[in-house]
């Protein structure tokens, strides 16, 4: 009998296999982190085969921890990072390059270009986003021009892209070997080729980038069987039957469905998705518009989607980087040593700013720093870049939707730190609330397979699963808070400006 369903999470720093049960409860995990090639300042690549090769073996951990096997798994679901670009030989499998990540900068030169005279909004009303680095589109064009022979082979048909979701349903489905090459809605609408209203790929923006038609995958729902496991994996003949994107996983995971309902997730970077139904909402607050999910045959629903490049990134930076901290939870005991910032600001400009600024001439920028500053203000500034960054978001998406949201949906890594949630519920002023099962992005590719095959019967069943763990309201004063808020704002000022034709 068939009683699990089973994600595969392809994150930015690790791949994880989730197994889950009916009740959206994690049987067991399989995770295992990836390289983060960094070859100059602002490139950021994973190798495509080491991402392969560590999705089957997750694969291979879940089922063995739970004692399963692919005959208790009723259906496989794919969430992944979505911008991330892989081109790959379709007929050995083999990728051209690195897999170009999200947050990698290279490609401004080829944004400058794109943009010319018409600006980075030329093609927004179509696509639902500005021309900018982060999307998968111009990093496909940096492949074509500077991967020798990568064009010729291109336009021969040989050259297959996708993000990270169609590498790993390709892989899994055959590979060189009848692989599907197929994509959903919501990482199609990442990439900047897609109509927001057709749900098609667009030949005259394909043609302005440069990008031939018959590299791109084939656009299909969220909920649908693609194909099945081929008969060499672990999971053989088992459904591949969801694919989101990790952020609309999230949100469908928080069981937020319905227009007006939200999630912020606190991962690598932070996202938050505000669902707006079956409406195309465009933002005048500098948001994205984006598909939340289409299931099957159903219309698409749509969100606005305020996407932060660096938070847990930044606890990463101070572990990698600056070595002043072991672990990620160790942010908090040093955070804790302090009553305040001391005055220190930590804006995490690294790969410029996003939501809701979208600035690629900023860079990082810590800020207020006296004699008195330690390293305990600056890893408190770190936590609390995370909470400011989130509050311009929210206020946006409050000015772009004319209603105050009541309360915020958590999920993430980030939300096990208690300090940064209570901070964050305190500079927001409403009520902060995480969910029992916090691998959301995971729940929420099951429940979109799961749903194609009947293992749920609809969404109520969903959000009947959704259960609340822990609860943080807003404390202080509201005067102090509006205080750091604008010294926050004159920090992210000083951040700007910094990129001109002297830095690299
Ligand atoms: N206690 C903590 N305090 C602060 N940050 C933390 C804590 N624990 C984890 N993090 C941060 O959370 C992030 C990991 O969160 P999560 O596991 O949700 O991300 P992820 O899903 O792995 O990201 P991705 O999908 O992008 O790979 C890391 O960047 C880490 O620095
Ligand atoms: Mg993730």
């Amino acid at each position: 009998m068939t009683q699990y369903i089973i994600a595969l999470d392809q994150g930015t720093t690790s791949s994880r296999a989730i197994i889950f049960d009916k009740k959206g409860s994690v049987i067991s995990i399989g995770q295992k982190e990836h390289e983060q090639i960094m070859p100059r300042a602002g490139w950021v690549e994973h190798d495509p085969i080491e991402i392969r090769d560590n999705m089957r073996e997750v694969i291979g951990i879940a089922l063995g921890r739970a004692n399963l096997t692919r005959h208790d798994i009723a259906a496989i679901g794919i969430t992944n990072q979505r911008e991330t670009a892989v081109v790959w030989d379709k007929n050995t499998g083999i990728p051209v390059y690195n897999a170009i990540v999200w947050q990698d900068t290279r490609t401004q030169p080829i944004v400058d270009r794109l943009a010319g005279d018409e600006g980075v909004d030329r093609f927004k009303d179509i696509v639902g986003l500005p021309l900018a680095t982060y999307f998968s589109g111009t990093k496909i064009v940096w492949i074509l021009e500077n991967v020798e022979g990568a064009r010729e082979k291109a336009e021969a048909g040989d050259l297959i892209f996708g993000t990270t979701d169609s590498w790993v349903l390709w892989n899994l489905t055959g590979g060189p070997d009848g692989g599907v090459h197929a994509t959903d809605v919501t990482n199609a609408s990442r990439t900047l080729f897609m109509d927001l209203k057709t749900l098609q790929w667009r030949e005259d923006i394909l043609a302005e980038f440069g990008v031939p038609l018959s590299m791109l995958p084939e656009i299909r729902s969220s909920s649908e069987v693609y194909g099945e496991a081929r008969d060499t994996s672990l999971l053989r003949e088992t459904p591949v039957a969801g694919i989101l994107g990790d952020q609309q996983a999230a949100t469908f995971g928080q069981a937020a469905f319905d227009p007006g309902e939200s999630k912020n997730t606190y991962g690598t970077g932070n996202f938050l998705i505000f669902q707006t139904g079956t409406e195309i909402v465009k933002s005048e607050n500098g948001l994205l518009t984006t598909v939340g999910y289409k299931l099957g045959d159903g219309p698409a629903h749509y969100a606005l989607e305020g996407s932060i490049a660096v938070t847990g990134s930044l606890v990463q930076w101070l572990r990698d980087q600056l070595g002043i901290i072991s672990s990620a939870p160790e942010v908090e005991e040093l955070a804790a040593k302090v009553e305040d910032n001391g005055g220190v600001y930590f804006v995490p400009a690294f790969s410029g700013l996003f939501a809701p600024y979208w600035r690629p001439d900023a860079r990082g920028a810590i800020v207020g720093l006296t004699r008195y500053a330690n390293r305990n203000h600056i890893a408190r500034a770190a936590l609390e870049a995370t909470a400011f960054q989130t509050r311009e978001v929210l206020d946006a998406v409050n000015a772009d939707s004319g209603v105050d949201l009541a309360e915020l949906k958590v999920d993430g890594g980030m939300t096990a730190n208690d300090t940064l949630m209570q901070f964050q519920a305190d500079v927001l002023g409403v009520e902060v609330v995480r969910p029992v099962v916090a691998e959301t992005t995971a729940l929420g590719a099951a429940y979109a397979a799961g749903l194609a095959v009947g293992f749920w019967n609809d969404l109520d069943e969903l959000r009947a699963n959704w259960q609340e763990d822990k609860r943080w309201s807003p404390t202080g004063d509201t005067e102090e808070r509006e205080r750091q808020l604008r010294l926050w704002k004159k920090a992210v000022t000083k951040s700007m400006d910094w990129v001109d034709d002297d830095v690299r």
